[in-house]
Order: structure tokens, then C-alpha cells, then sequence
């Protein structure tokens, strides 16, 4: 019996692994772009950083980690998302001590055990910024901006952003009440998860998919209409700023993000795809999460992307072509087996120069190196004999024209590099 790889998860190889590369590399330069610095914490972490970040009454930590004891009776929890891990290391280590607003990147894999199916999986990857210490709109702007400036160098289309803001400590519990107070006359309504959702945490119930409930949600009180002073100024700011840097929005009051920690301005990213598993991306600003977890009174925010739903929304929409071709492979093929030696001298001059080659490593005939070098896509083909060794010549063919051009060593880099002859 053969085994299989565990429910919700993906093996990447070939085409989608070339995309998924792509994808990473046009991050990376863009977080060179923007100045952030890449920081990577461990997979897992104490199950207490979950509970107290994301909070015990979400989706995410009532139903979806995979919690586990170790062999030391810890308690541990494979993450879910990444901030509760960095605003845990950015504390631990004390990084508040220098400039600030600090600015990091993620990526990497994240784990919540919800029901398989497309764009959603146990295991996924997020890439995901984080800008901690500073309350001003103009981060929340910049963060904003750097979020739909990903999507579009991407090529993605489509694009809505939606923004909202989920007010603070301050306006939170006065619109609870108005809340509770509008549930209350439909209690028996709403379904048994949001009937224990009432006391606990209402604003949940938002996030509820049931219709009954959905009804009952949408004509109650937003919490954007309940916005303290501070938060009003706040997000009007915020909203000026993206009309000012020309960053299209759609305001969604009814948007509150799946997370505990989110203050003030929380946002979602979305590019055609309907339903449940359409975000793209999303994230929020933070601003009692670092000290919630014994850290200083400082502010934070970020957004992460789900890179599996990138990628299949770049293939859905065709988007792949702007995907940047590296050098030319080149296959050197040995004539017989007298030849191979000097075929694998060719093949490591054009590695030591930079140029992505392969020789034969199967002992085949020539016409099944050729098979062979067709099913990799090599872009190249030297065919190397006596004469070619002898002359130190080489028959350079264009796999894609069949044309050939005869040239030494030298020559045949500088036409492999594209810096002509
Ligand atoms: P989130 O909305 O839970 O936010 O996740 C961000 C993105 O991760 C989603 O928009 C989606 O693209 C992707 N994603 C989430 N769950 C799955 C899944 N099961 N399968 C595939 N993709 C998924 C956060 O995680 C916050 N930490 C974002 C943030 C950073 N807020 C502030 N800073």
C-alpha cells in the first residue's frame, strides 16, 4: 500500500514550483524595495501565544490548531498565522530597544485544521509584513499600499480592497452593548455557535456563515458606526491617504477580520473569486497585541497573503506570462561513449560560467540523450564528438528554431549570457 501526503496538504514540483519561485522573488525584491528585513521564528510555539494573541474565542484557536503535548509535557501548537510569532520574538529579544517603526517580512508555512477543499489547507503559505511602533494613519496607508503594490507586480486583476475599522478599547465595549442589546431580541435565532458567541465575544457572530444568523447580524449596529473620536480621526485619515495615493477601496462595515487582536483598521484583499475562500490577502493594525503579550505599550500593524490562493489566482487569470526567464539550459550530449569524459568538462566550464547545463549521467545512445533533452525543456543542445573535442568548437542548436551556430567556448557563454558576441 502506497502512503499518501496528509489531508490539506500540497507537494509543489515542476510548472506550479517555478511559479511558486517566481512568486517568492518578486517579494523578496519588493521588501528590498520597501526596506523591510526578512525575520523567521519556528513553526511551532507555546499553545499560551495563540490563546492570548489571536484570542481563545476565535475560530482559529477554538476549532483549527493542531495542538499537541511533546515529549516534555508542553503544551505546543503548530502556528496559524505568523504576527502572535513575531510581536512574541520582537519582545523576547528586546528589538523594541532599536529604530523604530520596526519593519519585518515572513513567509512560510502556517497550519489550521479546517475542511480541505480549493484555495484552503491544513498546511499553507503566508507572506506577511509587520510594522510595530506606530500609530500614525500614514503607516496605515503605506501598509495598504504595499499590499495592493504586491497583487498588481504580480500581474493580479480584479483587485478589491476592502477596509473597515473595528474601533478600540475605547468605543469596542459601548458597541457590545448596543450589539448584545439588538441580538438579544433575536437570541432564538441565531444558530448554537453564535447563541454562545452572544456572551463571549458578539462581533464574532460577523463572521458567522449561517444565513439566519447573517440576517439577524446585518441589521444590527457596526461597530464603524460606534467609533470613539480617536478612532473616527483615525480612519478618516486613513481613507484620505489611500484617496490621496490613488489606492481604490470599498468601505465594508460589515467586515471584523477572524482575529482578536485587530484595533482601528482592518482590511481584506480579493481578485474575482467568490465565496468563502476568496481573500487573498488581509491584515490589520494591532495596537494592544504586543503589550497583551507582556510587552511594551506599543502599536503594530501588517497583513499577510495566502500564497497558495496567489498563485491560483494568477493561473486562473492567465497572469503567469510577465514571469521573468532565467538563462537558457543547455544539455550536452556525448556522440559515443569515448566522449563523455570531455561532454562533462564542457557541462562543468558552463556551470563555472554561470550557464545552467546537464550531460549524461544514464549511459543512452545519442538519440535518447536527445529524448531526454527534449522532456526537460533543454533550451540548448551541444552534440559533442572527436572532431568537436578536437577543434574545441561546438555545435550550439536552438532547440526551439533547430537552428546552429558553430562556436569556441568563449563566444558560446557571451551567446548563452544574451551579451551577443
Ligand atoms: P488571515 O486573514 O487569517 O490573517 O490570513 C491571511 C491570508 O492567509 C488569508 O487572506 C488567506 O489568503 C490565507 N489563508 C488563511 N487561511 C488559509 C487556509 N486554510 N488555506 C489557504 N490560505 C489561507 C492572518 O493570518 C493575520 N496574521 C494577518 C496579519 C498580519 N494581520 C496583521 N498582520
Amino acid at each position: 500500500m502506497t502512503i499518501k501526503g496528509p489531508k490539506g496538504t500540497q507537494d509543489f514540483y515542476g510548472i506550479r514550483m517555478e511559479r511558486w519561485k517566481h512568486i517568492e522573488k518578486t517579494l523578496n525584491r519588493l521588501m528590498e524595495i520597501y526596506s523591510f528585513q526578512e525575520i523567521r521564528t519556528p513553526v511551532f510555539e507555546s499553545t499560551d501565544l495563540f490563546l492570548r494573541g489571536v484570542g481563545d474565542t476565535t475560530d482559529i484557536v477554538d476549532k483549527e490548531m493542531y495542538t499537541f503535548k511533546d515529549k516534555g509535557d508542553r503544551s505546543i501548537t503548530l502556528r496559524p498565522e505568523g504576527t502572535a510569532s513575531v510581536a512574541r520574538a520582537f519582545i523576547e529579544h528586546g528589538l523594541h530597544q532599536e529604530a523604530l517603526p520596526a519593519r519585518y517580512y515572513y513567509m512560510g508555512p502556517m497550519f489550521r485544521y479546517s475542511r480541505p477543499q480549493t484555495g484552503r489547507y491544513r498546511q499553507f503559505h503566508q507572506f506577511g509584513i509587520e510594522v510595530l511602533g506606530t500609530r500614525e494613519p500614514a503607516a496605515d496607508a503605506e501598509v495598504l499600499e504595499i499590499i495592493m503594490k504586491i497583487f498588481t507586480t504580480l500581474g493580479i486583476q480584479n483587485l478589491k480592497l476592502e477596509v473597515n475599522s473595528v474601533g478600540c478599547p475605547v468605543c469596542r465595549p459601548v458597541h457590545r452593548e448596543a450589539l448584545k442589546e439588538h441580538l438579544s431580541a433575536n437570541f432564538e435565532n441565531l444558530c448554537p455557535t453564535c447563541q454562545s458567541r452572544y456572551e463571549k465575544n458578539p462581533l464574532r457572530i460577523f463572521d458567522c456563515k449561517n444565513e439566519g444568523c447573517q440576517s439577524i447580524i446585518k441589521e444590527g449596529p457596526t461597530i464603524t458606526d460606534h467609533l470613539c473620536e480617536d478612532c473616527q480621526s483615525h480612519f478618516r485619515l486613513v481613507l484620505t491617504y489611500l484617496d490621496q495615493n490613488g489606492v481604490p477601496y470599498v468601505l465594508n462595515k460589515m467586515m471584523v477580520r477572524g482575529l482578536d487582536y485587530y484595533s482601528k483598521t482592518a482590511f481584506e484583499v480579493s481578485a474575482g473569486r467568490e465565496g468563502a475562500q476568496s481573500s487573498i490577502g488581509g491584515g490589520g493594525r494591532y495596537d494592544g497585541l504586543i503589550e497583551e503579550l507582556g510587552g511594551p505599550e506599543l502599536p503594530g500593524i501588517g497583513f499577510a497573503i495566502g500564497l497558495e490562493r496567489v498563485l491560483l489566482t494568477i493561473e486562473e487569470q492567465d497572469a503567469f506570462h510577465s514571469m521573468e526567464k532565467g538563462l537558457p539550459m543547455v544539455y550536452v550530449a556525448n556522440v559515443s561513449e569515448s566522449d563523455l569524459p570531455q561532454a562533462l568538462s564542457l557541462v562543468r566550464q558552463l556551470r563555472e560560467a554561470g550557464i545552467p547545463a546537464q550531460g549524461d549521467t544514464m549511459a543512452r545512445k545519442l538519440k535518447n540523450q536527445f529524448k531526454y533533452a527534449n522532456k526537460i525543456h533543454a533550451d540548448y543542445v551541444i552534440t559533442l564528438g572527436e572532431d568537436e573535442s578536437a577543434k574545441e568548437a561546438y555545435p550550439l542548436k536552438n532547440m526551439d528554431s533547430g537552428t546552429e551556430v558553430i562556436m569556441p567556448l568563449p563566444a558560446l557563454i557571451k551567446t548563452l549570457r544574451g551579451e551577443g558576441e
